[in-house]
């Protein structure tokens, strides 16, 4: 199918992480019609503001990656402010897009929708198969609601108005733009900063806590946006040949984990790191390992392309940048 470069796409959450990657990949690609609003322009969570917005700038496609996002800590002391807002902005856009006859709209949720004892990897049919993860259910309720917005819009008006909603479900992401405060942080940007630290300031160990057995898998963000893009652009009846119609979400991940010893390794010899990695057995390690499986995906025809050492490379330049400018 030929691609319309002149199609008008809005990017919710351009700020951000994703939806920053996300927009670098549309323009990289040639998308030039793209509308934009910050935070503070349209709060996407009040209903009457993205009613307006949907109405006056009637986009044809949407890429949904705005979202109140934080860490564990920041998850568990505000559990309602994770509920509220991540129900209100995606009910308010799915809902106001379909109003002003947005026939494409891509949802961004997260790996936290799945079970806390899903079998690894984990594959897209193990949503609502059982309990999830307690410190982030808030969250992973909101992003479950999001999946179930857009089958339900499309099982209730996919043949009358021509709409097709989908959702991705990345797994631990990583790169520019990515949030690299002191106590919430994830593992990444997390390592990063104390690793760079413990150089500038010739500290002979950085501990890490708990055993370093635990797996995790990373993907770096400008494959989240390409991938995103790709899903996007999928020919409909190939998207719904890989997926179901109340089975509509796509895992997208790197394909493979590694430990976290091995992980505090690769960055201490990407941030120059001389002295030595200890860890600390009397802290918690968090699951066992949490992998998705992305063969959906890949039988799709798409494969991540950054591996860790050039993922880590590029954000560690990015923190040095944007970053560490300020910490030294
Ligand atoms: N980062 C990861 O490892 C990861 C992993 C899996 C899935 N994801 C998913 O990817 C998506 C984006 O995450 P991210 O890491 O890019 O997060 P992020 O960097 O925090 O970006 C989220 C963006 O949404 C905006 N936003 C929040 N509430 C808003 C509102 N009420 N109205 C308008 N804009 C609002 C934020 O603006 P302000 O900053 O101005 O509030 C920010 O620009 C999320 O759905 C997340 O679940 C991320």
């Amino acid at each position: 199918m030929l691609k319309d470069f002149n199609q008008k796409i809005y990017v919710a959450g351009h700020h951000g992480m994703v939806g920053s990657a996300i927009l670098r990949t549309l323009e990289k690609k040639g998308y030039q019609n793209i509308i934009l609003r910050t935070h503070a322009e349209l709060d996407l969570a009040n209903q009457a503001e993205v009613k307006k917005f949907f109405q006056e700038e009637k986009p044809d496609q949407v890429y949904l990656a705005a979202a109140k996002v934080g860490g564990i800590h920041a998850n568990n002391t505000y559990p309602a402010e994770f509920i509220y807002q991540n129900l209100m902005i995606e009910s308010n856009v799915i809902h106001q897009a379909f109003k002003a006859g947005v026939k494409k709209l891509l949802f961004l949720g997260s790996s936290c929708i799945y079970p806390k004892l899903a079998p690894q990897p984990i594959r897209e049919d193990a949503l609502l198969t059982g309990v999830l993860e307690s410190t982030n259910e808030p969250y992973a309720i909101a992003k479950i609601a999001g999946i179930k917005l857009c089958e339900s819009y499309n099982r209730q008006y996919g043949q009358s108005h021509g709409i097709d909603y989908r959702s991705v479900m990345p797994t631990n992401l990583y790169g520019p733009g990515d949030n690299y405060h002191p106590e919430n942080s994830h593992v990444i940007p997390a390592l990063i900063r104390r690793f760079h630290e413990a150089k500038m300031s010739n500290a002979p160990e950085v501990l890490i806590w708990g055993t370093g057995t635990s797996m995790r898998e990373f993907l770096y963000v400008d494959d989240m946006a390409a991938a995103s893009v790709f899903v996007m652009e999928l020919d409909k009846l190939i998207y719904d040949s890989h997926t179901g119609l109340m089975q509509s979400h796509i895992n997208v991940g790197f394909g493979e984990d590694i430990t976290i010893n091995q992980l505090a390794h690769l960055v201490a010899e990407t941030t120059d790191y001389k002295g030595k990695i200890g860890f600390d057995f009397t802290k918690p390690d968090g699951a066992p390992r949490k992998w998705i499986d992305s063969s959906r995906l890949m039988r799709l025809g798409w494969k991540a392309k950054i591996d860790l050492n050039a993922g880590l490379a590029l954000a560690y330049a990015d923190f040095l940048e944007n970053t560490a400018k300020g910490t030294n």
